[in-house]
Formats: C-alpha cells, structure tokens, sequence
C-alpha cells in the first residue's frame, strides 16, 4: 500500500489554498459586525476591542468568520486564512467536507428532528451501532448529547447512577465543560468557577497531571469518589501527554477502588491523537475506560456529542419506566448523526493514516523550530495532530495576532497560556502547515 501523503487535500474541493490577506485584519465589514455584536451578545462572551485593549493595551477585534472550506477559512472582508485551530479541533475532516455537506444536506430535507427518547429517528440508531463498532470493546451503548459538556454530564450523572456515589476526581489543567457539573470537574480554570463556587459543588479533587500511583490511590481511597475524570491528552490545558503507563496505572487503581474511570476525549477522539480514541498512551497501554466522552470532531462541525459506556455499566440506570431518566429535546439529533456517520465513513476510508502523517511531520517541523530558535520556544509537547509549542516570555498571545494578520489563526493553551496550541484539520495540506511553521518563525 502507497505511503499516506498530505501533499494535496483528500478531496480536489477541500480548501489547500494559502492565506490571502488583504489590508488590516480584521478589516471594516469585520469590525462593523462586531460593533453590533457587542450590543447584542452578553459581554462576557466574545473578546472585543474594548475589553482587549484594557487588558493588553492592543486593540484587536476578532475575525468574523464568514465561509470555510478544509483548512481554510475567509472572513467577513474576504481575507482568506488557514485555520490551525481545526475550529476547537471540530473540523477533523476539514471545514465543510464536501461528504459531510451531502449527508447533512440530504438528512436536512429528509427529517431534521426526531422525538428524542419517545420516536428515536433511523439515523439516530445507525450512528449507537456505528459507535459502538468504531470504539473499543466493551463500550458499546451510548447516550448522545450535544455539546461536549452534556457528554460529560451525561458521564458523571451514569458514574452516580453505577456507584451510589458522587464525587470526582480529575487532574490540574483539566477542561470537562462549562454547565454546571462539568464545571464542578474542571481545573482549568479557577475563574470560571468562581462566581459560582456555591452552585456548582461538591467541586472535584484535583490531582497534578502526572499524579504518582501513591497519591491517586490515597485520593481514591479518601474521597470515594464515583469516578476518576482524565483527558488522555490533555487539550486546553496545555497539550499535555503522559508518560507511558500513567493512564494504565489510573485504570488499575480505579479497578481496585472500585471507581469508575472517565476518558474524556471530546478534543482527542476521531483522529487527532492519531488513534481513533484511547488516545494519549491509552492504546499503547491497552487501557479501555469505562465510559468514554466524545463530541467536537465526531461530526467535523455539527453539535453533536455521545458519552458511551459497557452494557454493564450503563445497566445501571436500569430500564425505561416510559419517562427518561436522562433525555433532551435534540438527543441524537438526525442532522448530527448523518455527519457523524460520514465522517465515521471518510476514517475508514484513510483519514486516520492522514493525520498521524500530518501529525508526525507537525511534531518534527515544530521541534526543529524550537530547537533553531531556544531563545523564544521550550519544548514540543502532544501527540499526532495535537501539538504544543512552549512559549517563553508569556508571548504566546503577541504571535497569535501577529500570525492573523499573515492569515493564520491559531490559539494559546495551558493554565498560562503558556503553549501556542495547534489542532489543525486533518485535511491540512503540507504546503499549507509548513507555510504556518515559517510565518512562525518570521513573526519572531
Ligand atoms: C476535553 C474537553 N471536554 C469537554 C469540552 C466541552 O465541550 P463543549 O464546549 O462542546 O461543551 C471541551 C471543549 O473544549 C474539551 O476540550
């Protein structure tokens, strides 16, 4: 079988093309929209020019994001990016791929909404059969939500129900979500928690990233928490991997706790770490959690989540007495699971080996950089297509701006924000990444 190669897009119609910036971004029709959007939208929410002066005394609105296509992005004036953020890491399969737009359109016309628990809808049962054929044994039943953080509720509501008791623990530098419970598990970050400290507990025990067997098992032990919550690569937090052997040292010692084990690969599944989940050193460690959080790239754009657990552990919940114990109005929305199961199809069809080539060559370019410029980068952290770079001097959001105006868009992560986070596409082009490492290096 040929190499897999990222030379060209997987797709003549997935967008290969490099930034085309024309005049300051963003430019007045950009601007003119965020003006109305700052009347309009709760304050707290996008980060505009007045707010980002304060804090860093430079004025910057965002983009409007206005068209996307593979890697690429064009804004409301027409600039044309290249998106290194993947869109949160929810364009896997790149923005827009043309499958997924055939079997979203298609869906749309035929039904675009099911009854939830009461009439489940075809593509809502195909997508529960797919999921449990595309993850590992024995995860095999699922509830959908849709967002990530409702996958996480979902898991944290099934560890009560399983265990008859409540309780988490979770690791420094863990992001699970924003609503309530998923917050109350969240290290990352101390302010979002803040105004709603009384609401949002019993907060989680957090662990440090990396926590030694002595310390999770005193935890487990102490707390008797219903479950122990992990991303197996660690996203927003700082693209954090574990050494070999931690994550199968947490399933061990959930085993002995009698603890459930929650992966939350929400950033990670569908490809980003090169696997299709376990991610991390998961597979490599042959670990299999009990329930598994998935949302962002199970789609590549629609909001979609699933939290899928073993027949046992989601047995627990017992049987439907005619009203659900755990439901919403959109679950297993028809729309979402036919891109879910394109986008399920375009993996089997290549995309995973794509991205652990993407991924390879993000990891060398960047450490070659890093070791070319010591006096600006640290360390080359992540996996497959989720990458960190170590930032010194606190600059990592000076070249995040600097880069958009050379039509890159690209996010810091960590606690500090002290890693430039890149969770491109998967359909990025070679072209198309290595023109990202040299504006980079021009920047500096
Ligand atoms: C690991 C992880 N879990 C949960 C979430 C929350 O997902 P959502 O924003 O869709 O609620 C995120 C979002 O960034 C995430 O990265």
């Amino acid at each position: 079988m040929a190499e897999p190669t990222f030379d060209a897009p997987p797709d003549p119609a997935c967008g290969a093309a490099l930034p085309q910036v024309d005049g300051p971004v963003p430019g007045p029709e950009g601007r003119a929209l965020v003006d109305l959007l700052a009347r309009h939208e709760c304050p707290a929410i996008t980060a505009r020019r007045a707010r980002r002066s304060e804090q860093t005394g430079v004025g910057q609105d965002p983009i409007v994001w206005e068209r996307a296509r593979g890697a690429n992005v064009w804004d409301a004036d027409d600039n044309r990016f290249v998106d290194l953020t993947g869109g949160f890491g929810v364009a896997s399969v790149g923005h827009g791929h043309p499958a997924v737009v055939a079997a979203v359109s298609e869906q749309a016309a035929r039904l675009a909404h099911g009854l939830g628990d009461a009439f489940p809808a075809r593509r809502r049962i195909e997508l529960a059969a797919a999921l449990a054929a595309w993850t590992p044994d024995p995860l095999e039943q699922v509830i959908f939500g849709s967002s990530g953080s409702e996958a996480v509720e979902a898991a944290l509501k099934t560890a009560v129900v399983a265990t008859g008791r409540g309780g988490v623990v979770a690791f420094e530098g863990g992001y699970h979500g924003m609503s309530l419970g998923a917050l109350s598990a969240s290290h990352y970050r101390e302010a979002f928690r803040r105004p709603f400290a009384d609401r949002v507990g019993p907060l989680a025990t957090w662990l440090p990233w990396g926590a030694s067997a002595g310390s999770v098992a005193a935890a487990l032990s102490e707390h008797r928490p219903a479950a122990v919550i992990v991303e197996p690569l660690q996203g927003r937090g700082g693209c954090r991997a574990p050494a070999p052997g931690w994550l199968a040292m947490l399933r061990g010692a959930c085993d002995r706790a009698d603890v459930l084990l929650i992966f939350d690969e929400i950033f990670t599944g569908f490809g980003r770490a090169g696997e299709r989940v376990l991610s991390g050193t998961a597979a490599a460690d042959g670990v299999v959690p009990d329930l598994l959080c998935l949302g962002k790239g199970l789609t590549s754009g629609y909001p979609l989540s699933a939290c899928i657990g073993s027949v046992q552990v989601m047995s627990a919940w017992g049987a439907s007495q005619g009203e659900s114990l755990h439901t919403s109005t959109f679950l297993g929305h028809p729309v979402g699971c036919a891109a879910a199961l394109a986008v399920i199809d375009l993996f089997e069809g290549g995309m995973l080996e794509r991205a652990r080539t993407l991924g390879e060559h993000m990891g060398s370019t960047l450490q070659t950089l890093a070791e070319r410029r010591p006096d600006r980068f640290g360390g080359v952290r992540g996996r497959g297509a989720m990458r960190g770079l170590e930032v010194r001097d606190g600059a990592s959001m000076t070249l995040c701006r600097a880069l958009l105006q050379r039509g890159y868009l690209l996010l810091p992560a960590g606690l500090e924000g002290e890693v430039l986070s890149f969770t491109p596409p998967l359909v990025t082009t070679r072209a198309q990444w290595d023109g990202a490492v040299d504006a980079l290096e021009a920047c500096l």
